[in-house]
């Protein structure tokens, strides 16, 4: 099968990057990196998410984040809702799109969210039916797709029953989330391939989180089966706040860079994507863990 033309981008790193970030990053930080993101072209932004701030705090300014950011045409700013309450929230601070997040692993599923993947599922229901009735789209995501950081390897037909669920209850489009980096290109392959049975590849996206150094693998990989939507997030930032470990999503220029150099379209600009992520790095003061970025960086200051 020949490789998309044109892959879409979803930038996660204001909100899958910054969830887990201990101190405390301040509201116009996270303004300013969502504009610095979209100024280099990136077209949809996971801006925040309305959870429990008692279970994330770090994302508790949600609303202010929302209301402060310059909206540029043509970015859809999205954010994380797991019940209905964080879907008004979600809906009165103007957010273009919504994600509901399921599990394909029990175990994660009550860490996460504090109830069982049957029982999200049905509370989702709702969510889906108040964003349609809106015209807001949704976006399902699926966690834990070929491992579990509590139940170790998970079937690929688990992950393919819930995201045909997801799909079937309204999403769009279905994000299938390596959340703890353990998958390889064999095993996320065969993963997407039983997925593909229910859900159109061209609805399914890839979350890989770059734990074990293998998500560049897996893009390639996942490009090879026509997959053309990916998550990733700028400057490698991140890890989820329930898969201790865990580290961020691949990093969005590493990304970007292996694009470009298949001659796949995203329209991202990635020497200042490069400069969104040094800037970030630095702000946060925390080593950039994208490798093309520091790069780009390095090149362009020698
Ligand atoms: P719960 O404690 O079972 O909820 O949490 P509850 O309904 O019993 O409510 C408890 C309290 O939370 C109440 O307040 C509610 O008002 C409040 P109290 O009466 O005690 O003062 N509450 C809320 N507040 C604000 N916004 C809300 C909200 N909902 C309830 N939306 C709940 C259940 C789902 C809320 C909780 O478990 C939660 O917020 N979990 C989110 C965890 C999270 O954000 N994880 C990270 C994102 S997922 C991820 O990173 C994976 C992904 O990247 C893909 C991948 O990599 O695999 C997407
Ligand atoms: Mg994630």
């Amino acid at each position: 099968m020949s490789l998309p033309a044109h892959v879409k981008i979803v930038e996660v790193g204001p909100r899958d990057g910054l969830q887990n970030e201990k101190q405390v990053v301040p509201t116009e930080t996270k303004i300013a990196l969502i504009e610095r993101l979209a100024d280099a072209g990136v077209p949809v932004i996971e801006a925040t998410s309305f959870v429990s701030p008692k279970w994330v705090p770090q994302m508790g300014d949600n609303s202010a984040v929302l209301a402060g950011i310059r909206r540029r045409t043509g970015v859809t700013y999205t954010a994380l809702t797991p019940n209905l309450q964080g879907f008004d929230g979600a809906v009165a601070a103007r957010a273009d799109e919504v994600a509901i997040f399921a599990a394909a692993s029990e175990a994660f599923s009550k860490k996460n969210i504090n109830c069982t993947i049957a029982e999200s599922l049905k509370r989702f229901e709702p969510i889906v039916s108040a964003a349609s009735a809106l015209e807001i789209p949704v976006r399902g995501y699926v966690s834990c797709v070929v491992g579990c950081p509590y139940e170790g390897p998970v079937a690929s037909e688990k992950t393919a029953e819930v995201a045909r669920t997801l799909f079937e209850m309204g999403c769009y489009e279905v994000s299938l989330g390596d959340t703890i980096g353990v998958g390889n290109p064999s095993s996320v392959r065969r993963m997407i391939e039983a997925c593909a049975r229910h859900v159109p590849i061209a609805r399914l996206a890839g979350h890989y989180h770059d734990t074990y150094g293998m998500a560049i693998a897996n893009i390639y990989a996942s490009l090879q089966t026509g997959m053309a939507v990916f998550d990733a997030s700028v400057a490698g930032l991140g890890g989820c706040p329930y898969a201790q470990g865990a580290s961020g999503n691949v990093a969005t220029e590493d990304v970007v860079y292996l694009l470009d150099g298949l001659g796949i379209e995203t329209g991202i600009d990635l020497a200042k994507l490069a400069n969104v992520g040094a800037w970030i790095s630095a702000a946060l003061n925390r080593p950039n863990g994208a490798k093309s970025g520091r790069a780009l960086c390095a090149r362009s200051s020698s």
